[in-house]
């Protein structure tokens, strides 16, 4: 009886040492977790670059850039900086924490009222914050094809904005996003982008050149082969993005017209509707010109099976 008092109790003291154990093991790799997240966070890097021109004012300019921030770049997207660019939250749900787009209007809250033409420069073309550390989630890779005439405009459309009083609150990230940074899975796009790489030199039109250019607003989340995968830093509620490669498994037995209605409208050929994570509801109002360009550029694209974005 006493013998076996004797084992339970020793059962117990294994089971609350191991317990203790697994905690202090799981506080250190934490805490370590969060250290190297937070000092890549902090982390400042300095770029001289060339400001951009802006056209405040230019009533064509500001149409251009209003367009290309509602209905092409997700700028205005109601999951990033809202279509009133006071911002708001991108993602805030557990694991992943919130990661929060901010204010780029010129009210209270606002992180761009003191930019200038050199800082709108370096977090568009750069991914760089005005204090010289890395954006994180703000997709500025997607937008290093575009001119510095659209990007411009872009920022004369921001700049024309009635003012928003919001406040940025910013992000408080959760362990999965930091895991994925502290790991290297979610990179900055300031250590994506190729900083000395030349512009194609493309014009707006229903051209495969100018498709090189938009594609850049996919690849962020249809991967930079655009044969999809699972979004890096993604909620994991959002499906997969979908192969756009010309494979058995992507869109091969695909017509223009059924592109540019999935596009539109987020119905694919067999009817399914496509979950809105895919921003059908932006691209309704592109330019015809503009999906054409797309499709152009997408025929030229080798086929890979889904996944591998
Ligand atoms: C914010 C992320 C995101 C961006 C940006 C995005 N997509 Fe998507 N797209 C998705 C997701 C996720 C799906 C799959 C949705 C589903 O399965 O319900 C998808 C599906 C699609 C499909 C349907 C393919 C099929 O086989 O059903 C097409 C076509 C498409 N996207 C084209 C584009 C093009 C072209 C662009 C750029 C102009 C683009 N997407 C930008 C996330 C995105």
């Amino acid at each position: 009886m006493a013998d076996k008092k004797k084992k339970r109790s020793l059962v117990k003291r294994g089971a609350i040492f191991l317990g203790v154990g697994f905690l202090a093991v799981g506080t250190v790799g934490f805490g370590s977790v969060y250290f190297l997240s937070q000092s890549k966070l902090g982390e400042k890097f300095e770029r001289k670059v060339a400001g951009i021109e802006i056209p405040e004012g230019d009533e064509d300019a500001v149409d251009r850039g209003k367009y290309l921030a509602n209905n092409v770049m997700g700028c205005s997207s109601s999951d990033c900086h809202r279509p009133d660019l006071g911002g708001g939250a991108v993602i805030d749900a557990q694991p992943m924490g919130r990661v929060y787009a901010p204010n780029l209007t010129g009210g209270e809250g606002s992180v761009t009222k003191e930019y200038g033409p050199e800082d709108w420069a370096r977090i568009l073309r750069h991914g760089l914050k005005k204090d010289g550390t890395r954006a994180l989630i703000m997709p500025s890779e997607d937008y290093v094809n575009f001119s510095d005439g659209d990007i411009g405009a872009v920022i004369a459309y921001v700049k024309s904005m009635p003012d928003v009083d919001r406040e940025s609150i910013g992000h408080s990230l959760g362990p999965v996003t930091r895991l994925l940074i502290s790991s290297g899975e979610l990179q900055f796009a300031y250590d994506k982008i190729d900083h000395d790489a030349k512009r194609p030199e493309a014009e707006p039109g229903p051209t495969r050149e100018w498709g090189e250019v938009l594609i850049g607003t996919c690849t962020g989340c249809h991967g930079k082969t655009l044969s999809g995968g699972k979004i890096p830093g993604g909620d994991p509620k959002w499906p997969p993005a979908r192969n756009l490669t010309p494979d058995e498994s992507g869109i091969k037995s695909w017509t223009f017209e059924d592109f540019q209605k999935a596009i539109k409208t987020g119905t694919r050929p067999d009817g399914t509707t496509l979950d809105p994570v895919m921003p059908y509801k932006a691209y309704a109002g592109m330019k015809p010109d503009d999906i054409k360009a797309l499709w152009a550029y997408l025929q030229t694209v080798p086929a890979k099976p889904a996944g591998g974005r």
